[in-house]
């Protein structure tokens, strides 16, 4: 690159060092290749740490029955049924050998009397499933991950913001960032990337995301020429804070559900008993999501617009030591003390179901060389996630991942790299100064926030959705001519905010696209113009591609394992009990 631009050559970089993109890299310098880590924030403030419940694995410490197929089974049920079968199966199959592996490694997991791995109960799971480190075990997860990781010897570069992967022909070679404390640009050459970047809840105005959630392994990915597959199902968490206003959305965890937790309007019902009488606050995401979302609708909310969540009566010693986290959240960021009253909380947009096309068993895209784990990938989850899915599936196939690029870098050619692709990454990023009347990226941020919120959200319908694909049309012209109002490249978080928005807008296209086309309610996508299952949907994921500058949406046949078959057959018959 001659020595215009800081060059850094590896076998495979990992972008994205969250849960997925840490076990990715682990599994690739376990192989003995040259391994980076690329993250856009500092190592170890990654959205795994909003997993705070637990992970999923049918370890059956607590509940002997449980297994595997029970833990697919209820994948797929809490999924309705679109997962692709062979990812479902994998995770269910390969999750408890990975919690092991993570206590080997030196996470401490909560104990039963026994001495084996504590599981508590979550939403969707049959039995107790989530092996957890009180409310805090996404974090145990990461600090886990870093310290293997580190101590391998992978090479980490924090704070460094890819904005394009780069390619030769067809294949992926490597990628082109800035580093966001100097503004100076970076290329990294690889024979093989791996996108683990996490989720885009940025997207929205009311998420549990914080800053780095924007989409971009989604759109990165999209761009070098891979699929995108489920994109309308974005998961609301049922329980955000909704006050005071600085901390809305900031997650309050399934666990104080899972520890008996009670839902209750301002009428004191303990509203569950209508929405779902047999799993009650236990019932999926989306089920608890739409109950609170209809009672504020219907007149029977909080003070704050949202509902009452107790755990008060199950003692101020038992809250403390299961749920430390949210007894000094709530106390520190809105003065409750949840061991004597209740918690205010609302929807807060948490998670996509959707992400890039991935095969099951190496996380490969249809683009050579390109891989992808954790969020950023679709196929796992289907309509929707059940809570304590996303930490085993971020550890089982980010090793998947991290596997199947090193294989596919042991045999690579070194990367070319094309320097008129790098300088036209770098001819985007500084374009971005200097543009008279630029229109300000925070302006559009929080336009884009807002429509998406009103128009795409918990509940949908063609006219509103119709009316945000022209609103995103207008975004996209005003994108054009957006630019850095004030500062210059050194750390100036509204340039890169600039770069951010084209992600943002790729992100909330392909939901918002692929929500109209699909008329029916499933999930996590509710339509009111089309409120009940379709047979023909029930069949299908869709998939959002490139056509030319247009984006696409076609249907394509839900992945199935014709082995399993007889297990999806038995979950259904007793769901209709
Ligand atoms: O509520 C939670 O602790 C979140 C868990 C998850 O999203 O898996």
């Amino acid at each position: 690159m001659n020595d215009k631009y800081e060059t850094h050559e590896h076998d495979v970089i990992i972008i994205g060092a969250g849960g997925a993109g840490l076990r990715a890299a682990i599994e690739c310098s376990a192989s003995g290749l040259k391994t980076a880590l690329i993250c856009k924030s500092l190592l170890g403030k990654a959205h795994t740490v909003m997993a705070e419940g637990g992970i999923a694995a049918a370890l059956a410490n607590v509940d002997s029955q449980d297994g595997w197929q029970t833990h697919f089974q209820d994948t797929i049920f809490g999924g309705k049924y679109l997962n692709n079968w062979r990812m479902a199966e994998l995770h269910a199959r390969e999750a408890p050998e990975r919690v092991r592996e993570l206590e080997r490694w030196g996470a401490v997991f909560d104990r039963t009397p026994e001495g084996k791995i504590l599981q508590r109960a979550f939403g969707g799971h049959t039995y107790k499933r989530l092996a957890h480190v009180g409310d805090r075990t996404g974090l145990e997860l990461i600090r886990t991950l870093q310290d293997k990781g580190i101590h391998q010897g992978i090479d980490v570069y924090m704070e460094c913001t890819i904005t394009r992967l780069l390619k030769d022909g067809d294949r992926v070679c490597g990628a082109f960032g800035y580093w966001r404390e100097t503004g100076r640009f970076v290329v990294f050459k690889a024979k093989a990337v791996v996108l683990a970047t996490g989720g885009l809840g940025r997207c929205y105005k009311i998420t549990s995301n914080s800053w780095e959630g924007t989409g971009d392994g989604h759109a990165l990915g999209f761009e070098a020429g891979a699929e995108l597959l489920d994109m309308e199902f974005v998961q609301f968490h049922p329980t955000g804070m909704v006050w005071p206003p600085g901390v809305q959305g900031l997650l309050v965890t399934e666990a104080v559900r899972g520890e008996g937790g009670i839902l209750r309007n301002n009428k004191g019902e303990r509203f569950m008993e209508k929405y779902d009488p047999k799993r009650m606050e236990l019932s999926t995401r989306d089920v608890v999501a739409r109950a609170i979302y209809t009672e504020v609708k219907e007149g029977r909310g909080s003070p704050h617009g949202g509902c009452f969540l107790d755990i008060s009566h199950r003692g101020a010693e038992y809250v403390k030591k299961k749920l430390p986290s949210m007894y000094h959240q709530f106390k520190e960021l809105a003065d409750v003390d949840i061991t004597r009253e209740p918690m205010e909380v609302g929807p807060t947009c948490h998670y996509a179901m959707g992400g890039l096309k991935v095969a099951a068993e190496t996380g490969a895209t249809r683009v050579p060389g390109l891989f992808a784990a954790g969020e950023c990938t679709g196929g796992m989850n289907g309509a929707n996630r059940l809570g304590g899915n996303s930490l085993s599936d971020l550890v089982v196939f980010g090793r998947r991942a991290g596997l199947g690029a090193a294989e596919y870098a042991k045999t690579a050619l070194a990367p070319k790299v094309d320097v008129a692709e790098v300088e036209s990454a770098a001819g985007e990023m500084t374009g971005f100064f200097g543009r008279a009347g630029a229109e300000d990226p925070y302006k559009l941020h929080l336009d884009l926030q807002n429509t998406m919120q009103r128009l795409v959200g918990i509940f949908r319908e063609e006219k509103d959705l119709t009316a945000a694909i022209a609103k995103l049309e207008e975004f996209k012209q005003r994108a054009q001519n957006v630019g850095v109002i004030e500062g210059q490249r050194m750390f100036n978080p509204g340039w890169h905010l600039c770069r951010d928005l084209h992600n943002m807008l790729i992100c909330a296209e392909a939901i918002t696209r692929a929500a109209l086309r699909r008329q029916e309610s499933r999930g996590a996508h509710s339509r009111l113009d089309f409120p009940k299952y379709d047979d023909y949907w029930g069949e299908h994921n869709l998939l959002v591609t490139r056509d030319g500058g247009q984006i696409k949406v076609e249907a394509c046949p839900v992945v199935k394992t014709a082995e399993l078959q007889p297990l999806v057959d038995d979950k259904k018959a007793k769901e209709k009990k």
